[in-house]
């Protein structure tokens, strides 16, 4: 484990061949596990970031109670073969404070998840920004469960010429369909039982055959039948998250459950 870009560029120098990263705020599970694996199988040397970002919390509530299970993220990285974890604190991220330049993510952040988390995703991009300058991967490992944030890191790579390669990885499930988050731990019993509305809505739309209207209106019943959450959006769109047209689309949810806020999606078919 690295702790300092200094010692990350000491350690970069003897990384040999194809190295991929994979970036993570920690509180490791089985969706970062795929990552990781999906990054094993295709690079030479894997490289993962544990580091919890301040500048992409808009809540600093959110931010204290965020889980930091460094010990067990550690045992893990070992268990799926990592060859190096780079986990800097605060202070070498962001030395003398916030950054006073920023990556913002433009129009493609005025929707879905950017209006109900304002400068999230430039916090996003900036962290990315800096972790793809300080580790120089071949390829970037990202997962669909925040499906805006990698057409963003899609975009902030091909945009500003960083020459890394963005690998999109499916979202991984509990066998009861809730996308894993490291964020379903704060879920009571009951939420629990209530955020399967998510997975249950985008799967009853994707069933509902081809039309944009039905697919959305079958996904909106089962949220509306579902008591004790709250939607902030049910929206179709493009893969590349322009206002759909037919052909793949996909369709993506957000919603709070009490105190926490859910987010999913699916591939859906249109036209
Ligand atoms: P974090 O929430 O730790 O997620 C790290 C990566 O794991 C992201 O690419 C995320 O999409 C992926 N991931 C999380 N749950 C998943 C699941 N159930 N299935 C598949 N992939 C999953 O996303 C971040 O951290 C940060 O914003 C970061 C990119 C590290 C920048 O700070």
């Amino acid at each position: 484990m690295v702790h300092t870009p200094a010692e990350l560029a000491r350690a970069r120098e003897r990384l040999a061949g194809v190295v991929g990263l994979v970036p993570t705020m920690g509180a490791l599970h089985d969706g970062h596990a795929a990552l990781i694996r999906a990054a094993r199988a295709r690079c030479d040397t894997v490289v993962v970031s544990i580091f919890v970002n301040p500048m992409q919390f808009n809540q600093a509530a959110d931010l204290a109670r965020y889980p930091r299970p460094l010990e067990a993220d550690l045992a893990r990285c070992r268990e799926l073969g990592v060859d190096l974890v780079f986990n800097p604190s605060v202070d070498t991220m962001y030395p003398g404070g916030p950054v006073q330049v920023w990556v913002t993510a433009g129009e493609l952040a005025d929707q879905l998840e950017g209006p109900n988390r304002p400068g999230h995703f430039d916090g996003v991009l900036t962290v990315v920004t800096k972790l793809f300058t300080a580790v120089r991967p071949q390829r970037a490992f990202f997962g669909e469960k925040d499906y805006q944030q990698l057409v963003l890191v899609r975009q902030l790579s091909h945009d500003l010429g960083l020459d890394v390669e963005v690998v999109g990885v499916g979202i991984v499930r509990d066998p009861d369909g809730l996308a894993l988050s490291s964020r379903n731990v704060f879920l009571s019993e009951d939420e629990r039982r209530r955020a399967l509305a998510l997975p249950r809505a985008l799967q009853a739309g994707r069933d509902s055959g081809r039309s944009a209207s039905a697919i959305v209106a079958a996904a909106r019943a089962v949220l509306d039948a579902t008591d004790g959450i709250e939607v902030e959006y049910l929206e179709l769109r493009t893969p590349d998250l322009r206002l759909p047209e037919a052909g793949a689309a996909r369709l993506l949810v957000a919603a709070r459950v009490g105190q926490t806020r859910l987010i999913d999606n699916i591939a859906v078919e249109i036209g």
